[in-house]
C-alpha cells in the first residue's frame, strides 16, 4: 500500500510511465526507443529498446524500491548526470500495473522475462529476446480506482504521452524514436546528426523553419539551442522546451529569462517558439525537487537568468540586423492546368523587370554619406509610400513593405530607452503648464511617483487641490495635449509592485510614450523623410517590430512572388 501511495507521486498518468521508461532506456545508452501504446496508454504501454540490457540478477532487483544502478557514492545524489535517479520508477509502476520486462544485455545469449502484478509475485524466467529491453506495463491503475477515474479523455491522455516523447526527443536527436498507437504509427523520428533535423520533425517544417540557432557562454553556463524569430508566435507555451543538463524541466526562472530575453518584441500573451538547453556544473542545480515533476531549483539563480536572457537577446538582435524573409504567405494549392503555364513563363527568358536585378549598389538612389549607416534598412530602394502608412521599397530579396507608424513608434521607443539608459530622458519645457485633474488616489499616486515620472521626462507640479501641471514633457513628444499621456503613465505606475519587474514595467512605459510621439493620422511623408526614417532603422536594435510587436517590415521574396504569380509550383 505504501508504495502504492508513493507511486501516486512518481505516476500520475500513462504519460508519465512512458517518461520514465523512456528516461530509463536513454540511461541505457538505447540508440532505438519505440514505444507501443492501447487506449492512450491505459491498456497497454510498451517501451522496448536496444540499450546496455539488464543480467537476470539486475531484472530481480529491479522493481524493488531504491533499486537503482545509479547511485554509486553518496557524492552522486548532487551530480545526477542519468536522467533517473531515485531507484523508484519501476517498482512505482509496477505497483500500480501488471508489468512484464523482457531484458538482454548486449554479450548475453539469451534473455529473461519478469512478470509482477501490482508490484506483487514477481517471477523470472529465461526467455528468447533482443539485446535490449522491453518493458511492457498493462491496465496502469487497474488497482488504483481513485486515479483510474482521475484521468482525463483518451485524446488527452495520449496528447500527454506525445508530449512526454517529444520534449525527450528533442533532446536527443541521435535516438531513433517512435510511437505507435493502436498499432498506428503517431510519430517517427529517425536519428539524425543535426538538431535541427531533430526540430523539423517534432515541431513541424513551418514552425522550425523560423527558428535561427543560438549560443551563449557565461562562466560554468552554458546556453544554446534555437529560437523563433520575433515574428512568429504563438498564443501559449506550448513551443518553449528547456532542458537543465539536457534534462526537460519547466521553470520559472527560465521561461521568465526567456521572455525576457524577448522584451518587447512580442505582443502581450504571445509566446515565442524556443528550445534551450542549459548546460551547468550538477551539484549546482537541484533537480529532485519533486519525484516527477519537472521542477529544478537553481544554486545560482539570478546569474541563470542573466544569463539566459542575454543569450535569448543577443540571438534576437542578432536576426534583427538580418532580417529573414518574414512573410507568412501560405499559398493556396495551383488551380489545376496552371503547371503548364508556369513551364511557359519559366522558359520565357524576356520577361520585364520591374526591380533591377539584385547586384551590388543598384539599391542605392543616391551616395550613401558617412553618417549613414551601411545597413539592410538604408540599402533598401524606396519606390514610394501607399495608403499614407506603408513605405514600399525593393529590397535585395523582393518587396519590402514598412508600416511607417510601426517603425516611427520603434525608433521613438530605442531613443527613449537610451535616454533612459543614461539617466533621464530628455524633456522639452512647457510654455502653457497643463492642468490634470486627479483623483484622491491618483494624487498620492503621483506624489509618490514623481521622481519616477521625472526619469521619464515629465515634470508635474501640485496645482491646487485635486490638480498637478505638467511643467515638463518628453522632447521627442510633438506638441500637443500630454494630459492622456500622463493620466495612462499614472494609471500604469500604480501597478508598478516589485522590483524585479521594474525593467519590464520601465519598457512599457517606454512604449506608451513611443505611441504618442507618433502623430497618429496618416501623414504624406517627403521622400528625404522616409530615407531618414529608413536609416533611424538601422541605427537601432530590434528594427523589425514596433514596441507593441507589431511587425515593421514585411519582406516578400522572388520566390514567394512567383508563387503568388503561379510561375512556379
Ligand atoms: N531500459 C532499461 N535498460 C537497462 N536497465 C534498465 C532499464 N530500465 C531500468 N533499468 C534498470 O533498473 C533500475 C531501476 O530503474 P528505475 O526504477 O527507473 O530507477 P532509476 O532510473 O532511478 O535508477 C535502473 O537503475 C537500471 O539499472
Ligand atoms: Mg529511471
Amino acid at each position: 500500500m505504501a508504495s502504492r501511495i508513493a507511486a501516486g507521486e512518481v505516476v500520475e498518468r500513462p504519460a508519465s510511465a512512458v517518461k520514465e521508461l523512456i528516461e530509463n532506456s536513454l540511461d541505457a545508452g538505447a540508440a532505438e526507443i519505440f514505444i507501443a501504446v492501447e487506449k492512450s496508454g491505459t491498456a497497454l504501454i510498451r517501451v522496448t529498446d536496444n540499450g546496455e540490457g539488464m543480467t537476470p540478477e539486475d531484472l530481480a532487483v529491479a522493481v524493488e524500491r531504491h533499486a537503482t544502478s545509479k547511485l554509486r557514492t553518496e557524492a552522486d545524489l548532487f551530480r545526477i548526470a542519468t536522467l533517473g535517479f531515485r531507484g523508484e520508477a519501476l517498482p512505482s509502476i509496477a505497483s500500480v500495473s501488471r508489468m512484464e520486462i523482457v531484458s538482454r544485455p548486449k554479450d548475453a545469449a539469451s534473455g529473461h522475462l519478469l512478470r509482477s502484478a501490482g508490484g506483487n509475485g514477481k517471477d523470472l524466467s529465461p526467455t528468447a529476446a533482443a539485446p535490449g529491453t522491453s518493458v511492457t506495463v498493462r491496465d496502469i491503475f487497474f488497482n488504483v480506482p481513485a486515479r483510474r477515474k482521475f484521468l482525463k479523455s483518451p485524446p488527452t491522455e495520449l496528447g500527454h504521452i506525445c508530449d512526454a516523447l517529444n520534449r525527450m526527443a528533442l533532446a536527443h536527436p541521435a535516438v531513433h524514436f517512435r510511437l505507435e498507437h493502436d498499432g498506428r504509427t503517431v510519430g517517427d523520428y529517425p536519428a539524425v546528426s543535426a538538431a535541427r533535423d531533430r526540430l523539423r520533425q517534432v515541431l513541424g517544417r513551418e514552425v522550425a523553419k523560423d527558428m535561427g540557432p543560438f549560443s551563449w557562454e557565461q562562466g560554468d553556463l552554458s546556453v544554446h539551442g534555437f529560437l523563433s524569430a520575433a515574428p512568429a508566435s504563438f498564443p501559449n507555451a506550448r513551443y518553449l522546451f528547456t532542458y537543465v543538463n539536457r534534462r526537460y524541466v519547466r521553470d520559472k526562472v527560465l521561461t521568465h529569462a526567456i521572455l525576457q530575453g524577448y522584451e518587447n518584441l512580442l505582443m502581450k500573451g504571445q509566446y515565442p517558439a524556443v528550445v534551450l538547453f542549459l548546460d551547468m556544473p550538477f551539484e549546482e542545480v537541484d533537480v529532485n525537487v519533486h519525484p516527477a515533476k519537472y521542477e529544478v531549483r537553481f544554486r545560482r539563480q539570478s546569474e541563470v537568468h542573466e544569463a539566459v536572457a542575454r543569450a535569448v537577446r543577443l540571438a534576437l538582435r542578432q536576426e534583427a540586423k538580418e532580417p529573414n524573409t518574414h512573410a507568412g504567405f501560405e499559398m493556396p494549392a495551383p488551380l489545376v492546368g496552371v503547371s503548364e503555364m508556369a513551364l511557359a513563363y519559366g522558359a520565357a527568358p524576356a520577361i520585364p523587370r520591374i526591380f533591377p536585378q539584385q547586384t551590388g549598389d543598384v539599391f542605392v538612389l543616391r551616395p550613401r554619406s558617412d553618417d549613414e549607416p551601411a545597413g539592410f534598412f538604408s540599402s533598401l530602394q524606396i519606390i514610394g509610400q501607399i495608403l499614407g502608412c506603408y513605405l514600399v521599397c525593393a529590397s535585395a530579396k523582393g518587396l519590402a513593405l514598412i508600416d511607417q507608424h510601426a517603425a516611427h513608434e520603434r525608433v521613438a521607443f530605442e531613443r527613449l530607452r537610451r535616454e533612459l539608459d543614461a539617466g533621464q530622458v530628455a524633456t522639452q519645457t512647457l510654455l502653457l503648464p497643463q492642468t490634470v485633474e486627479l483623483s484622491a488616489g491618483e494624487m498620492s499616486l503621483v506624489e509618490a511617483r514623481l521622481d519616477m515620472l521625472r526619469r521619464f521626462g515629465f515634470a508635474l507640479e501640485p496645482f491646487g487641490p485635486g490638480a498637478y501641471a505638467i511643467t515638463e514633457a518628453p522632447a521627442l513628444l510633438p506638441e500637443g495635449d500630454y494630459t492622456q499621456v500622463v493620466r495612462q503613465m499614472v494609471a500604469d505606475l500604480a501597478e508598478i509592485d516589485t522590483s524585479t519587474r521594474m525593467r519590464a514595467h520601465l519598457e512599457d512605459r517606454l512604449a506608451t510614450i513611443a505611441c504618442h510621439s507618433v502623430i497618429r493620422a496618416n501623414r504624406i511623408l517627403e521622400p528625404e523623410e522616409m530615407r531618414a526614417l529608413l536609416c533611424d532603422l538601422d541605427r537601432i536594435e530590434f528594427a523589425t517590430q514596433c514596441p507593441h510587436g507589431r511587425p515593421v517590415l514585411i519582406e516578400i521574396s522572388r520566390e514567394e512572388l512567383e508563387r503568388m504569380f503561379r510561375r512556379v509550383l
